[in-house]
Parts: C-alpha cells; sequence; structure tokens
C-alpha cells in the first residue's frame, strides 16, 4: 500500500479523517503546523487516490513520539494501522531513533492491542488526561534495542 509523506493536498482528508477517527479532533490548522514543524515527520497512506490513514510522528534525537495515528472508519482491521506505523517507524530508525513514546486512552482497546503488538509497554499514566470525559492516558514505550534482543 503507498505510503508517503503529507502534502498539502492531502489537508482536507487528513482533518476529516482525524474528525471521524477522534472525539477531541486537532483544530483546524494543526496538520498544516506539524507539515512545517521540522521535527513531525507526517504520513499518509493512499488506496487510489484515498487517503485511507495518518500519522504525524515527532522526531528529536534517538527519541520518537507517535503523535497521532488514524485509520480512516471504513478501512480498519485490514491492516493499515500496522502498515503506516511499520514504515513510521523504520523511517524514523533510519533518522537514529531508537526509543518511541506515545500516549493512548486507557479504553482504547484496538489501539492498545495494535501498540502492544510492535512491543511498545505501558511505563506510566497520566489520570484525567483527556479532557472530553476525563479518561486516563497510558504512557507506553518501546525500546528498540530490547525488541531487537527479543
Ligand atoms: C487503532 C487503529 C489505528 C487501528 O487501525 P487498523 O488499521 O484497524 O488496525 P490493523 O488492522 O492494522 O490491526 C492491527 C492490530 O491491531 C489490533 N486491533 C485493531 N483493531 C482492533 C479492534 N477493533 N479490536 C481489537 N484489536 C484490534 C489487533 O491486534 C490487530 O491485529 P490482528 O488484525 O492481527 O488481530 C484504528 O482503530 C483507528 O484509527 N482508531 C481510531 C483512532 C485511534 O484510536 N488512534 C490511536 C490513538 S492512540
Amino acid at each position: 500500500m503507498p505510503i508517503r509523506p503529507m502534502t498539502l493536498t492531502d489537508l482536507p482528508a487528513v482533518n476529516e479523517l482525524d474528525r471521524l477517527s477522534f472525539s477531541l479532533a486537532w483544530p483546524e490548522g494543526a496538520f498544516a503546523a506539524e507539515m512545517r514543524n521540522p521535527n513531525a515527520r507526517c504520513w499518509v497512506l493512499t488506496e487510489g487516490n484515498q487517503v485511507q490513514a495518518a500519522l504525524v510522528l515527532w522526531c528529536v534525537l534517538d527519541e520518537a513520539h507517535i503523535a497521532t495515528v488514524a485509520v480512516h472508519p471504513a478501512a480498519r482491521r485490514r491492516g493499515l494501522g500496522r502498515q503506516i506505523i511499520r514504515a513510521a517507524m523504520d523511517a524514523a530508525i533510519v533518522e537514529g531513533a531508537r526509543i518511541f513514546h506515545l500516549e493512548v486512552r486507557a479504553g482504547n482497546d484496538p489501539a492498545l492491542a495494535l501498540y502492544e503488538q510492535f512491543g511498545f509497554e505501558v511505563v506510566g499514566r497520566r489520570e484525567k488526561y483527556y479532557m472530553d470525559n476525563g479518561e486516563d492516558a497510558l504512557l507506553m514505550t518501546l525500546r528498540l534495542e530490547k525488541t531487537e534482543e527479543a
């Protein structure tokens, strides 16, 4: 499946995907701002000319943070989430990333299962982190060396 850097023409589809995927969508303009952020790596996965998945990763030295990832509701459970995460992580590894972080809602079972497949482990909890429903955030980390040893 084609996975490539996000472009300005993707933004309407990416914003729509974000609104369909999150109860707290990113503000209008946030993805455009990330495309200008030198530490951000913004990716889309397309089928035909349809954006089916989007991901933003922040890279600083050997650390990378998955800021957001979403797959269109009609395209879920076909491995696209796994593919875009794998591609973004592989590119970050080439840049020098060795530790990956993310935050996920404590009740987001699909995302937790996906991250655990990659070897992410829960390392902390931010209580009542999400403003819409007061849900806790779980902090997850994957250390590359540990994965390689496994
Ligand atoms: C989480 C999300 C990105 C997964 O994308 P996806 O393309 O459906 O996931 P994949 O098909 O690649 O699934 C990979 C693995 O994730 C897990 N998974 C995905 N959806 C799941 C579900 N509904 N229930 C249980 N496990 C699920 C499974 O372990 C799956 O592996 P398997 O198919 O071998 O069983 C997608 O559900 C989504 O966009 N959700 C809304 C946004 C979101 O929550 N993003 C994460 C924020 S931290």
